[in-house]
């Protein structure tokens, strides 16, 4: 089966390893995209606000159409890390698609923080899904995407 790449991002970070991923695992790809997007006069501005939480409140839902996935495996899902966790309106989108025995593979974007609190919130959401191989690319601890793509290529050469 083909591979798909779902994903969100704000400033172009985590569009730029989607594209990545889908050129060179010959996947299709799709934007997440929210209801509204929030302008922030500068990045500093933006986190002060997360303090509260309030992005994740504001932003909630997606309008991106849920896709018909039968005929893809992996599912890539792509996402900046906001507030220590994936944007609301990404799990709100991820949790109406039908990840039933598919393979899922989180990959996100961040500064400091990481992708485990996003991991909590895509085994709650994605059921009946196996999450595996997360790929985790921060500014201070930047992931080897060679030795990933290499890891995911076998294991999509053993699904065949
Ligand atoms: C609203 C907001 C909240 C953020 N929260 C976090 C965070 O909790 N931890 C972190 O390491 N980075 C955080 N960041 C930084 C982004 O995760 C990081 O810049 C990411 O690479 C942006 O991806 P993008 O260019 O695809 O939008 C936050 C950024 C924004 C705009």
């Amino acid at each position: 089966m083909k591979p798909i790449v779902l994903y969100y991002s704000r400033t172009g970070h985590t569009e730029k390893l989607a594209q990545l991923i889908t050129a060179d695992l010959h996947g299709e790809i799709i934007r997440i995209t929210p209801e509204k997007e929030r302008e922030y006069r500068s990045f500093r501005s933006a986190l002060r606000k997360v303090a509260g939480n309030r992005w994740h409140k504001e932003m909630k839902k997606s309008i991106t159409p849920i896709p018909d996935l039968t005929r893809f495996d992996p599912v890539f899902i792509g996402f900046p890390i906001w507030a220590k966790d994936m944007p609301d309106f990404v799990a709100d989108f991820v949790s109406h698609c039908d990840l039933k025995g598919k393979t899922v593979i989180p990959f996100a974007t961040f500064g400091v923080t990481g992708i485990s609190g996003a991991m909590k919130t895509l085994s709650r959401i994605c059921e009946g899904a196996n999450i595996v191989m997360p790929f985790e690319d921060g500014t201070f601890r930047g992931g080897d995407y060679r030795k990933w793509r290499h890891e995911v290529r076998m294991m999509m050469w053993k699904m065949e």
